[in-house]
């Protein structure tokens, strides 16, 4: 028996199923998506004034972001019945639900070895927080799903905060802590906040685009939340009394449209006119406007969070990633 490899794992052969499971994963990157993680923690450390070496592991940092948050999709197509990402077929369409499930915990894990590597305490305590969040995140988004009553603006803010605005929060701050801030010195914290405020622009963003792009633009079906059932920022608008919006103008629902949409929801949209009705009336009753102000006022806290931080061309470039992420259609 051939012992070299058993506990390098070199040993292993490779039959034909893992080499399925191999080029899924590498498809998973090739596809890519936008890279905003990674883009976003390594202008961070530009802004925090890092080189050589620091900026270095910054970039080790920045690829396990991107990583954890490959493996938080594959999860969540799981999760979502979602069959399309990016254009092509999800990891669990290719593989089945099992293996893609284990794929997705290879990432993870793969993701906590890296940042482990880094060897900063701080920062591997930071991400571990982010890997619960993302659980507690889902947790809370599954049970609410059709419910528009029981649920608050301020319970889905909470929520998008776990499922997304985390992982941002917490690349920004070990960024900043990789590049010599001490974690709980104001500028390591106006970090972790600026990628807080950008995380919740960018949920709510994702939440207008699942109602106002099409598939094409997306790569993802239209109207895919709200068919779940996951009621974001323009529902929750809507399904509210109509009332003054503070800009002279006016959002919700009058008696009549409000019974409309909870009636609804209550039956889980499942007429065949009922998630075009319910997009008709969310945009009556101003919904999307309402959550497109909702991301405004995020990308303007944001903003006043780099006033922490040295003037220079990367914390200008951070301040343009903030405004592409409420100006992006895609
Ligand atoms: C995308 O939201 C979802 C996330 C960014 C988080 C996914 C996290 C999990 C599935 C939790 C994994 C569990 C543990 C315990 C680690 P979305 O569905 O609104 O976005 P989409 O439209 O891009 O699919
Ligand atoms: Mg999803
Ligand atoms: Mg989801």
């Amino acid at each position: 028996m051939e012992v070299n490899g058993i506990l390098d794992g070199t040993g292993l052969s490779a039959p034909a199923s893992s080499r399925l499971v191999a080029e899924s994963v590498q498809a998973l990157f090739r596809t890519g998506g936008k890279r905003l993680r990674p883009a976003l923690t390594l202008l961070v450390a530009k802004a925090m004034g890092a080189e050589k070496e620091r900026l270095s592991r910054v970039a080790s940092l920045a690829a396990s972001i991107e990583v954890l948050h490959s493996a938080s999709l594959v999860h969540d197509d799981i999760l979502d019945a979602a069959e399309f990402r990016r254009g092509e077929q999800t990891m669990h369409v290719q593989l089945g639900e099992r293996a893609a499930t284990l794929v997705g915990d290879f990432l993870f894990a793969t993701a906590s070895v890296l940042v482990a590597e880094l060897g900063s305490l701080p920062v591997v305590v930071l991400i571990s927080k982010v890997v619960a969040d993302f659980g507690r995140g889902e947790l809370a988004q599954s049970a609410v799903r059709f419910e528009a009553v029981d649920y608050s603006l301020e319970d889905y803010l909470a929520k998008s905060f776990y499922k997304t605005a985390s992982l941002l929060a917490a690349a920004c701050q070990s960024a900043a802590v990789l590049s010599g801030a001490g974690p709980e010195s104001p500028q390591a914290q106006s970090c972790y906040k600026f990628g807080a405020y950008v995380g919740l622009a960018f949920q709510v963003v994702d939440d207008i685009l699942d109602f106002t792009s099409t598939e094409e633009e997306i790569g993802k079906p239209a109207l895919a939340d709200l068919k779940e059932g996951n009621l974001s920022a323009p529902v929750l608008f809507a399904a509210q009394e109509r009332q003054a919006s503070g800009d002279g103008g006016e959002f919700g629902l009058d008696p009549e449209g409000r019974r409309e949409l909870l009636e609804l929801l209550d039956r889980r949209l499942s007429g065949e006119e009922d998630l075009e009705r319910t997009k008709a009336l969310v945009a009556d009753a101003g919904g999307v406007a309402r959550a497109k102000a909702l991301a405004r006022r995020f990308v303007d806290l944001a903003a006043l969070e780099l006033e922490e931080l040295p003037d220079s061309e990367a914390r200008a470039g951070l301040r343009t990633f903030a405004e592409f992420v409420i100006a992006r259609s895609f």
